[in-house]
């Protein structure tokens, strides 16, 4: 038994196991009290989900994507609403070979987006494409697509995806990020949205999602992640 899972045992036999997580949750994350015992994907992967503040959520990631690779689903990744990369950054960590699309404004929301609850929202506007591919070094196999979305996705009509993240906060990109990815997703491939059950923006990622969803034949799967991420897997 690993030093880890003795404490566990120690603290849940005292019945202090919920109590001592939470609390290094916050002080000490690193230490990965409340992380898999048995993941299936890699230390380095681990560490890395670890030190995002938001385990569930990048475990959730990684668990999809190692999904992918045992299940050998072809298709390129995408991620759509990408700011300064962190995610990103993850994503390469975890299928380092795949073709990873980057989806982004790079300037923050477009007016055009903007409902009346966010219209002054000047957030996400500190960033970069150039600054985005420095922080993921020189990956040949990540492009980046400056602009708009679903604009920028002109082109992309006639490729297959396995794996797809957005997470653009806001209804009209979120809906049209469904439309344009669902029908390009390989069976078994995963569709996340982030911000699911974030009441932000009216709802708008739920909106979206419930939308969309209503008449397709999969359902959908909350995670207790930060800001309740949505998960779909296609049938
Ligand atoms: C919450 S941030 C993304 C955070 C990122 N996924 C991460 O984990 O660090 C939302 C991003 O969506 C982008 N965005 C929103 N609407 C967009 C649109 N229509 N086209 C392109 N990017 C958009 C914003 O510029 C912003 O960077």
């Amino acid at each position: 038994m690993t030093q880890r899972g003795l404490a566990r045992k120690v603290l849940a036999r005292l019945g202090l196991l919920g109590l001592a997580r939470a609390a290094f949750e916050r002080i000490a994350p690193g230490l990965g009290l409340g992380a898999m015992e048995f993941p299936t994907f890699g230390p380095a992967v681990q560490r890395a989900a670890l030190a995002t503040g938001d385990y569930t959520r990048y475990a959730s990631l990684a668990l999809a994507i190692a999904r992918l690779e045992e299940e050998g689903i072809a298709g390129a990744f995408a991620e759509v609403g990408v700011y300064r990369g962190a995610t990103s950054r993850f994503l390469l960590r975890c299928a380092p070979a795949r073709k990873l699309y980057l989806f982004d404004t790079f300037e923050g929301f477009p007016l055009a987006d903007r409902e009346p609850e966010n219209r002054e929202d000047a957030r996400f506007r500190d960033t970069s494409a150039e600054a985005v591919r420095r922080a993921l070094g020189a990956a040949g196999n990540v492009v980046i697509r400056i602009g708009r979305f679903p604009a920028t996705a002109a082109g992309l009509e006639g490729e297959r995806f396995a794996f797809v993240l957005l997470d653009l906060d806001v209804f009209d990109p979120t809906l049209a990020g469904l439309e344009f990815f669902y029908p390009r997703l390989a069976r078994g491939g995963y569709l996340l949205v982030h911000d699911f059950n974030n009441p932000e923006s009216n709802r708008a990622c739920r909106r979206a999602v419930t939308q969309f969803m209503a008449d397709k034949p999969e359902q959908i799967v909350e995670l207790p992640d930060v800001w309740g991420s949505v998960v779909i897997r296609k049938s």
